[in-house]
């Protein structure tokens, strides 16, 4: 439209009595119409990421429900530089007490079969130089197992860890690790004594030692030992 056109126009409305004009965006085929902003959410493994990051970053949770009973959380223990990392379930009341993994009495067994299985076979390491953590960071309450949701959103924060010591070999202790690492229905029974996958890390799965503290449990106990033969054999040879 030529001024003249235009002055023209505008004079048109002006003796219709129109005061107020509005200019309307012109639309251009060319660049599409601008998108909203994308939000920026964090990366779920950010680049670079530490165990002291990640933690903080846990900061004083509540995520999910279980923040309700907990008195500390238990984010884990160990060697950073570990090439081997046991995942537990979730804190009992020493573990939540102490804001430490694996102190009470299923602790206890756990640093015993790491300890006397290394020695027997001449491997030189003791419980420090692993490290030792839980699915979730707060105790269940009356230590039930996990719930799914629960898993879920700690379950970000386990991953962050795994990926940040990248170790040789992970053993996962009882069922709610093997599901939460290997997203699958099957019992220990099934999994156990066998190499799975998390991500491109080797898994061996094995009886949870709470499990082997029931006095019945001789045999489960037999072959938890050979478990943990054949992730030391295989992480330190
Ligand atoms: N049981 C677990 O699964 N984790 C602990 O830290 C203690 C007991």
């Amino acid at each position: 439209m030529s001024p003249e056109q235009l002055r023209r126009y505008l004079n048109y409305y002006q003796d219709l009595g129109v005061k107020n004009i509005y200019r309307r965006a012109a639309a251009n085929p060319i660049q599409p119409a601008p998108m909203p902003m994308p939000v920026e959410l964090p990366p779920l493994e950010p680049a670079g990421d530490t165990l002291a990051k990640i933690s903080e970053d846990i900061g004083d949770c509540r995520r999910c429900r279980l923040c309700e009973g907990r008195s500390k959380i238990v984010f884990g223990s160990g060697n950073e530089k570990a090439r081997l990392v046991f995942v537990g379930e979730g804190p009992g009341a020493d573990e939540d007490a102490q804001g430490l993994p694996f102190v009470g009495r299923a602790g206890q067994l756990l640093t015993q079969m790491i300890e006397n299985t290394a020695a027997k076979e001449g491997i030189p390491i003791r419980r420090p130089d692993v490290y030792i953590c839980n699915v979730v960071k707060c105790r269940p309450p009356e230590n039930r197992a996990p719930q799914p949701d629960e898993m879920e959103i700690c379950g970000q924060f386990l991953s962050r860890q795994l990926i940040a010591l990248r170790p040789r070999a992970i053993c996962a202790l009882g069922s709610t690790a093997a599901k939460a690492l290997l997203a699958t229905k099957d019992g220990v029974t099934r999994m156990r004594g066998r190499w799975h996958k998390w991500r491109d890390i080797p898994v061996m799965v094995t009886y949870h030692p709470s499990y082997l503290l029931r006095a019945y449990n001789q045999n489960a106990k037999r072959e938890a030992w050979e478990d943990l033969k054949t992730v030391l054999h295989f992480v330190y040879d």
